[in-house]
């Protein structure tokens, strides 16, 4: 058999198989959380979705809209949080919600649907919550990933194909009319049902890149270049030794790198998809390089144990050194902790959390990290037109340790290379979202950042558009809904 026939034998028989069998009781928490969010109403942005589809324009509280910014901001996050008297253990795990807010004519609207995926259609016909989620278990039996695919973590707008992303599974396309789900998108025949990531990155030239992760018969990640018509180039599997969550890689003009939290999967660990992780610092954060043009790995680096979701961008030098951002924390404890807690009521955020992080990849093998930037910071995003080149914007919610409330206080914007240079704090009660800028003029960072909220005490979903280069001075724009939506997590802009 040759060695790509054997490498595609192998991938047909992964996405054959079950990524997880768990089974258990579920957490009947629903009365908790309520009996807590009557108490402390910034619990809102936790409580489950109050209908499964939303229509409003946005009111304006303050400021004009810009009259040159017109698209559509798509968003995704988990939304349904209780289904059938259930409650979801993890912010992760519920069904996911697209919104769209879209821009014309100086003026705001706004819908949302809830992603009527397989998944939860089989829940539907069974009348319970069956299936495992990422932090909850399921007694359902699983064929594959997308058995449990909750299509709650982003969006991709790609070759005339709007699709809903998740950690584990296919991309799920989705009707940008209607906002009803699709079909799982299937690359190329031999790649069906394999994991996609939900964090792919898009060069100039519309090549697409991404990562996937497969968990049987034993860890892999698998890599994937497609181009600006959505055609698959090449798919490949890499065994990287002991494997688990990996969110997000960086690309550069020669190559991908992806950074390995030593936060595996134990074989033995079963309860849910996050349980059977165990945190191992022995291992140190390993970084793969990989040839953009045989996906195959070329060099290998160490740096100190540390755990991460997200990168802000990534570039290579003439001599091949790599500079690369992440936000990264001292251990996965806020994942595996505040995010649970915070599901059953408790609005306690103490463990320790992400900091904007260089990380630097030289040719001889050595490697280094440093903080680029004090405090918390997470939910980065560059101006897209930077993707693998060196960048001195990095638009993301940053942060004080310390309190007991949502640790992500501020829209910054922050140069890698001098620190935080700008920001403006949100009032106690807002929370901020993930920002996405919006690029206007030619240079880096001139457009506007658009920032989706949540109002605790109007008990509304907001949104703000702010000069990008100028956020302390406030948004431009101040719009508010007639409803709460949960918090979401990711979006992208698409231009009129
Ligand atoms: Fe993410």
């Amino acid at each position: 058999m040759s060695p790509e026939l054997s490498r595609r034998t192998a991938l047909r028989a992964l996405a054959g198989l079950p990524v997880l069998m768990s089974a258990g009781a579920f957490a009947g928490t629903r009365e908790d959380f309520a009996g807590a969010l009557a108490r402390d109403p910034r619990l809102l942005g936790f409580a489950t979705a109050r209908a499964e589809t939303l229509s409003a324009s946005l009111t304006t509280l303050g400021g004009r809209l810009p009259p040159g910014l017109a698209g559509t901001l798509w968003r995704n996050g988990p939304a349904e949080h209780e289904r059938f008297g259930h409650r979801y253990r993890h912010w992760f795990d519920g069904d996911g919600m697209v919104q769209v807010f879209a821009f014309a004519d100086g003026s705001a609207t706004h819908r949302a649907r809830i992603l009527d995926t397989p998944k939860r259609r089989r829940e539907t016909r069974a009348g319970k919550r069956v299936m495992p989620a990422f932090g909850t278990p399921g007694a359902g039996s699983l064929t594959g990933p997308d058995d449990m695919n909750a299509a709650n973590t982003s969006m991709l707008a790609h070759a005339g194909r709007l699709m809903a992303l998740w950690e584990g599974g296919s991309a799920l396309e989705v009707d940008p009319e209607t906002l009803a789900a699709g079909k799982f998108v299937v690359w190329r025949r031999d790649a069906a049902g394999l994991p996609f990531s939900a964090h792919p990155k898009v060069e100039p030239d519309g090549t697409l890149w991404n990562i996937g992760f497969v968990t049987r018969p034993r860890p892999s990640l698998v890599l994937y270049r497609i181009d600006r018509s959505g055609r698959l180039v090449k798919v490949n599997l890499v065994d990287a030794g002991p494997l688990g969550i990996v969110h997000d890689f960086v690309v550069t003009a020669r190559h991908l790198v992806l950074l390995l939290p030593p936060f595996v999967l134990e074989p033995e660990r079963h309860a849910t998809f996050l349980d059977s992780h165990l945190w191992r610092p022995d291992l140190g954060t390993r970084v793969l390089t990989v040839d953009k043009n045989t996906l195959e790995p070329v060099r290998r680096h160490e740096l100190p144990p540390g755990f991460h979701f997200h990168h802000g961008n990534g570039w290579e030098e003439a001599d091949g050194t790599i500079r690369l951002d992440l936000c990264q924390s001292p251990d996965p404890s806020f994942v595996t902790a505040d995010l649970r807690n915070v599901m059953s009521g408790a609005m306690r955020f103490g463990s320790a959390h992400p900091r904007y992080r260089r990380a630097v990849l030289r040719p001889d093998g050595t490697a280094a990290i440093e903080d680029a930037a004090s405090g918390v910071a997470e939910f980065p995003r560059i101006d897209p037109r930077r993707t693998g080149r060196r960048h001195r914007a990095v638009f993301a919610l940053a942060g004080d340790e310390g309190g007991d409330g949502w640790p992500l206080r501020r829209a910054a914007r922050i140069d890698p290379e001098r620190g935080e240079t700008d920001g403006w704090a949100y009032p106690p009660h807002q929370v901020p979202e993930e920002h996405v800028f919006v690029p206007r003029g030619e240079a880096e960072g001139d457009g506007w950042l658009i920032g989706p909220f949540l109002d605790t005490r109007r008990r509304a979903a907001g949104l703000n558009v702010f000069e990008a280069s100028r956020l302390s001075e406030g948004p431009l724009w101040r719009g508010v809904l007639p409803y709460p939506v949960p918090l979401g997590l990711h979006g992208i802009f698409t231009p009129a």
